[in-house]
């Protein structure tokens, strides 16, 4: 037999793929194997096109409505990335951002509806389960209902890992009762980063961006969920986003709080937020209550009011104005950051529309924009000052 020749790198190949895996000690050596040589043929697609692009004349310069060369540049490196292979479950890897255009995914909308037959009783529990979800705010009437027709009941033990960090995303879950740890690894540790205290919903990141799940979600008593499966979670949810975008994206752009984050930052925050109205009137948040969103005003007025104390420092129960929030401008962060319960109660004044984003997705996406929220808490610990005459210390 002659010599075997060995192709140039291999060897180099698989020694990378050896070290990875007793580094990082993954519990599937096929899938890590898929995840690692990806990010491999990745890197090498982006210096080809790297080297491609210095090749190519600059481009001319864009208007107002056009995309920034950066917008296509980003785009580009979309449409190469990996899309998906399937493993020995059947299941889906992705293993990368896929492009994200749900107006191209026209076969969606020929596949067949998923119906889960509900009981009376199950249909009210869902309802009241899904009646504060912000991503099915924005939908149409029959959208909602087409989402709670495709919904399933699923019952949780204690201790029960109901999604794993890095695996394929197939369920988005909204809550009916229980309560459920996050965790995110942070160098090599499992880092408990939040809570989820019987309501609320995780899954959708996964799903939207078609990215390994970025946390790991356990139950720690038993629980309730409703599942939506990826295929209806994409038909509805993620096509509502296409339009949501195209509503919002302008809205946005001129709200100074985010003037500083990228557009591809704003636009998951666009993804994420829920839209709500208000009657004249009507409380939006109440002081002293625990926290679990933050509002942008888009139309509209709220006042933010306090109760006042006496003359022995003590609350009484009067509301005092404190400030007034309008277009573009926000609220309901103090507490978030904080960590403390309301510190003033807000009110519609007229007709008020807001958008909504709720604690995970303000701590996971406006962390750029801290700096200047906590800036803006040392004014109002002035306003207090020059109301009640005593200083607050609203941060501690
Ligand atoms: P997904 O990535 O599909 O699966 C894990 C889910 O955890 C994620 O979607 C979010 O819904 C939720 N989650 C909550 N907090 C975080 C966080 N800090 N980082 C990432 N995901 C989070
Ligand atoms: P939060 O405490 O979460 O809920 C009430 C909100 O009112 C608070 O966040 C701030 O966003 C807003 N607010 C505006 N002015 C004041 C003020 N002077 N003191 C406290 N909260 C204020």
């Amino acid at each position: 037999m002659g010599a075997v020749e060995i192709p140039a790198g291999l060897r180099e190949l698989l020694q990378g793929y050896t070290v990875e895996v007793l580094r990082r000690r993954p519990t599937n050596l096929v899938e890590f194997a898929v995840q690692h040589f990806t990010k491999i043929l990745e890197g090498q697609k982006k210096d080809q096109k790297a080297k491609k692009r210095s090749a190519k004349p600059a481009r001319k310069g864009v208007t107002f409505e056009g995309k920034s060369n950066k917008e296509e540049e980003e785009e580009e490196e979309e449409e190469d990335t990996v899309k998906s292979t399937t493993s020995k479950y059947n299941r889906r890897v992705s293993v990368c951002a896929e492009a994200y255009n749900p107006d191209e995914d026209e076969d969606d909308d020929t596949e067949p509806r998923v119906v889960h037959p509900k009981t009376d009783v199950q249909r009210r529990r869902l309802q009241d389960a899904c009646k504060d979800i912000l991503l099915f705010k924005t939908l149409e009437p029959e959208q909602f209902s087409e989402v709670l027709d495709g919904m399933f009941e699923v019952l949780v033990k204690p201790q029960e890992h109901i999604i794993d960090q890095g695996d394929d995303g197939d369920n988005f879950y909204v809550i009916e009762k229980g309560v459920y740890d996050i965790f995110v690894e942070k160098d090599g540790a499992n880092v408990c980063v939040g809570k989820y205290d019987n309501k609320g919903s995780f899954g959708e990141l996964a799903l939207m961006y078609n990215t390994p799940r970025a946390a790991t979600i356990v139950a720690t008593q038993e629980g309730a969920l409703w599942g939506l499966d990826r295929a209806t979670f994409h038909r509805l949810i993620v096509k509502n986003n296409a339009k949501k975008r195209r509503i919002y994206e302008a809205f946005i752009e001129c709200v100074p709080l985010l003037k500083s984050l990228e557009l591809s930052e704003r636009m998951r925050i666009v993804d994420v937020l829920g839209a709500r109205a208000f009657k004249d009137g009507e409380r939006l948040i109440t002081q002293g209550d625990e926290a679990d969103c933050f509002y942008i005003v888009e139309s509209g007025e709220v006042k933010i009011m306090i109760k006042s104390k006496t003359k022995a420092g003590q609350q009484d129960n009067t509301e005092v104005e404190v400030a007034r929030c309008s277009r573009g401008q926000y609220f309901g962060e103090l507490a978030l950051v904080t960590n403390k319960p309301r510190a003033a109660s807000v009110y519609a004044v007229g007709e008020t529309k807001c958008l909504v984003i709720d604690i995970q997705a303000f701590e996971r996406l406006l962390g750029p924009c801290m700096d200047i929220m906590k800036r803006n808490i040392s004014q109002y610990e002035d306003q207090l000052v020059a109301l009640f005459g005593s200083s607050v210390d609203l941060k501690h």
